[in-house]
């Protein structure tokens, strides 16, 4: 008998402009039968990553393969296994992996560029995997202030989409590690949040046209590390009021993804302010990855760490978390689950 399954599609490439809703299909296609070494899995947590917006463009330029048109697109998820010609693998097992956004995915998909990992049995909650215990949110902070940020405790840390899922983890283990921080965060609900209940010092709204005056009132000296995700006009902002030398750790861009052309930064702060600008990803710390997950499940078991998420129902509901979480629509990790 024929299986079929439901998939989120890509309508048409977006070398430019923002993600819609609209962009993406639900389709149904027909599920092959299993070979040896694959899976069929069902996805019961999807990950809404801003790092999927590369693989839109149509350009291959990407780290991360684009995806084809008319084709599912594929993330990482927390997944059941539902049957297995995998030795390692056995039905009811749950795995995290990249697979097709769809019911029911084959695994390997048609590019794997994560590898696929059983579920820590110390993860309490699925969408933890993908969030405070994930590559690409928990280990990604965790690294970004640790390992490339060397954060020591009694320096001043700002750090932008603060109210993000990156960002609010990097900020708490700034915190944790002795550092002052202040966030850069879009809307008032986000910014309450960061001081009352995550313990940041200090919260500003990146829009505000007296930014700099804000901050420079705030951290009169500078920060000693800007934690950035955002890039653009309030990177090159905070670059200019920063203590010298300092530290600028960039983990992503998201103010320049929707145009290429949105920021051709000015190094003129690098030189005045003696900075040190360095991006990186987590797999680079790869020998510090177990430790960090370490951490990370210590800090949450003990409450210091709070792991903040927007949760969205059902497949239908990926189209629009992906484009929301361009808005700012989320707190936290913006996961998908599906009951
Ligand atoms: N280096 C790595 O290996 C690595 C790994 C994971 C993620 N990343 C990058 O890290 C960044 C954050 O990823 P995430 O998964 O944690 O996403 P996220 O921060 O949870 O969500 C994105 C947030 O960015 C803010 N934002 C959106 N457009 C913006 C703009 N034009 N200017 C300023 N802020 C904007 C929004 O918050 P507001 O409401 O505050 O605007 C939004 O909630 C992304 O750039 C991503 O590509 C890098």
């Amino acid at each position: 008998m024929t299986r079929t399954t439901r998939i989120v599609s890509l309508n048409r490439y977006l070398p430019t402009g923002r993600v819609e809703p609209e962009h993406f299909t639900i389709r149904t296609k027909e599920l092959p039968d299993l070979t040896d070494g694959e899976m069929l899995l069902r996805p019961i947590a999807f990950s809404v990553d801003a790092t999927l917006r590369g693989q839109l463009t149509g350009q291959d330029n990407y780290f991360a393969p684009q995806v084809p048109l008319g084709e599912a697109v594929t993330g990482i998820a927390v997944s059941e296994v539902v049957e297995s010609r995998h030795p390692d693998h056995q039905p009811g097992d749950r795995v995290v992996g990249l697979v097709e956004w769809a019911d029911l995915s084959v695994w390997p998909p048609r590019t794997d560029w994560i590898g696929l990992t059983k579920l820590d049995p110390r993860v309490r909650k699925p969408s933890h995997a993908l969030g405070v215990y994930g590559l690409l949110g928990g280990l990604t902070a965790h690294t970004g202030i640790i390992e490339a940020g060397q954060v020591t405790a009694g320096e001043t840390v700002a750090v932008s989409a603060a109210a993000g899922n990156v960002g609010s983890l990097a900020g708490q283990i700034a915190r944790i590690r002795g550092a002052r921080v202040i966030g850069l965060a879009g809307s008032e609900q986000k910014r309450k949040i960061l001081t009352e209940d995550l313990g940041f010092d200090a919260a500003v709204d990146y829009r505000a046209p007296d930014l700099a005056e804000q901050l420079r009132a705030l951290a009169p000296d500078g920060p000693d590390l800007y934690f950035d995700s955002v890039g653009g006009r309030v990177s090159q902002t905070v670059m200019g009021l920063m203590r010298r030398p300092a530290r600028v750790v960039v983990c992503g861009l998201i103010s320049t993804y929707d145009d290429d052309t949105a920021w051709t930064v000015n190094i003129k702060p690098l030189f005045a302010n003696g900075l040190t600008l360095q991006g990186y990803t987590p797999v680079q710390f790869h020998d510090a990855l177990p430790a960090a997950l370490d951490h990370l499940v210590d800090w949450v078991e003990t409450g210091q760490l709070i792991p903040l998420e927007t949760e969205r129902h059902g497949l239908e509901a990926l189209p629009g978390a992906i484009s929301g979480l361009y808005r700012g629509e989320n707190i936290g990790k913006m996961v998908v689950t599906v009951p």
